[in-house]
């Protein structure tokens, strides 16, 4: 974080069309120019070009502008807040910990422009595939609040219905769904076009009653803004604000559509959204993700490795880094690197893990000398370092995650494990370390 040193006023003017200006000026962006359909053309093209950012000029049913895979990686994440990589995690927990309210402001780039009559069909909202059950937001940060909680950051995708309804997935057990539960109805504001700090924010999981935008604030400083019609503070720079009202015993089908694990999801019966008010900036750009793929990935996962890492440090063990994997749908596969300094050290680090992340089914531990980013050298681990009968932590039919396709329908149980693929400290046999070869330089012994 400390070499984050954006200042209130810089941070202003970071809304989503600078960051796109700036790759631009780079070429680190695709550009098109041609007319495109947000039907089903959009995505098809974000998908051939993943994890490369793109921006659609022209959109055949919108005067808005499209743009997509703009944080696909953690490499462009950590590349927004000119960190590296591997300071992502600290940064988080920093954010975390050391949350500070943001700014408000009279004068929001999202308020730009307030549309009274509300037709959702003005905004490119994208058809992705063709089983999709109509155009979706899949990018769309929602505010929302409680009277005893205050206010909760939250990601919600919400799929078209109407020129002014839609009907938005809200799983159980989600802090939204605890204020619908609480509430009956619950304004919200659905925010569309946010930069790096809002959608982290967003995705972290804290406890209730703490408001994300503080995190988001932490993150980078940010201003904020009263919305139009709700009673809500906003992200003052969102490209698109939906303000309204969700009703919990108000249903309609939500679905099909793609989930994270890359597979279809259900039909359910999921609350509608009403849209009362539109707002947004002059030349707003519309953000678009698509589900299931890298950006939703690395959104969905990368958040929830600090909570790990602090489960994990909680238990004596000494961590150092912790991967939630793109291979386990970035949310169900976990590897952790330790140091590991007492025999029960990989057992205590599993134990946290599952603790820190409910929705993890399988857990790996492994030593120091071990690329976690590094499937070979994982496997590697597996096959040298573990036996199934003394280091495999078997939790029978626990609470797992509702996109797992193979956890028992309705209730969600699963199966958990955890490998303990750490070598034992005291070794009897074989080595367990890998055999050095003498470091040599071939060129020393060419003559030319
Ligand atoms: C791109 C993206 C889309 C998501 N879509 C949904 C969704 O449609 N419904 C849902 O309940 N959670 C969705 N999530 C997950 C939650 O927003 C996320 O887990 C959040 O941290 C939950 O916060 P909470 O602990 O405050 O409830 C999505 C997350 C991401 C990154």
């Amino acid at each position: 974080m400390d070499n984050i040193l954006w200042t209130v006023k810089e941070a202003c003017v970071m809304i989503l069309e600078n960051y796109i200006r700036k790759l631009s000026k780079e070429n680190r962006i695709e550009r098109f120019d041609k007319k495109i359909s947000r039907n089903l053309e959009i995505a098809g093209v974000l998908k051939a070009l993943e994890p490369t950012p793109a921006i659609f000029e022209k959109v055949k049913e919108s005067e808005f502008r499209v743009a997509g895979n703009l944080f696909c990686t953690k490499e462009q994440i950590a590349d927004y807040f000119g960190i590296k990589t591997e300071d992502i995690i600290p940064t988080l927990t920093k954010a975390i910990e050391n949350r500070s309210p943001p700014e408000a402001t009279k004068d929001a780039p999202c308020q730009e422009v307030i549309r009274d009559d509300v037709n959702l069909d003005d905004i490119p909202i994208l058809v992705h595939n063709e089983m999709d059950g109509g155009p979706y937001i899949s990018a769309g940060v929602v505010v929302a609040s409680d009277p005893e909680f205050g206010q909760n950051l939250d990601f919600h995708r919400a799929m078209q219905i109407g020129k002014d309804r839609m009907v938005t997935r809200v799983v159980r057990g989600r802090d939204f769904h605890k204020f619908l539960e609480r509430n009956g109805e619950v304004d919200v504001a659905y925010c569309i076009g946010n930069t790096p700090e809002i959608l982290i924010a967003a995705a972290t999981s804290v406890e209730t009653g703490v408001d994300e935008l503080e995190i988001a604030n932490a993150l980078r400083p940010i201003m904020v803004t009263k919305a139009k019609t709700v009673d809500l503070m906003i992200p003052a720079d969102s490209e698109f604000v939906l303000e309204g009202r969700v009703f919990l015993e108000e249903k309609a089908d939500e679905g099909p559509f793609i989930d994270l694990t890359e597979t279809v999801d259900v039909i359910r019966q999921e609350p509608i959204f009403e849209v009362k008010k539109i707002t947004h900036r002059k030349t707003a750009i519309w953000q678009g993700l698509l589900p299931g793929r890298s950006e939703h990935k690395v959104l969905m996962g990368m958040p929830r490795e600090p909570t790990v890492f602090r489960k994990v440090a909680e238990r004596g063990v000494d961590v150092l880094d912790v991967n939630i994997t793109p291979g386990g749908a970035s949310w169900l596969h976990i590897a952790i690197k330790i140091r590991k300094r007492n025999e029960d050290d990989g057992i205590k680090a599993l134990e946290g893990a599952f603790g820190g992340h409910r929705s993890a089914k399988h857990v790996w531990v492994y030593d120091d000398d071990i690329d976690i980013y590094n499937e070979q050298d994982r496997e590697w681990a597996l096959a040298t370092r573990f036996q199934g009968d003394e280091d495999m932590l078997i939790k029978d039919r626990e609470p797992g995650s509702s996109l797992d396709p193979s956890a028992e329908p309705g209730t969600k149980l699963t199966t958990k494990i955890g490998f303990d693929v750490t070598k034992p400290l005291v070794v009897k046999g074989k080595s367990f370390d890998r055999a050095e070869f003498p470091k040599m330089d071939p060129s020393k012994f060419r003559s030319d």
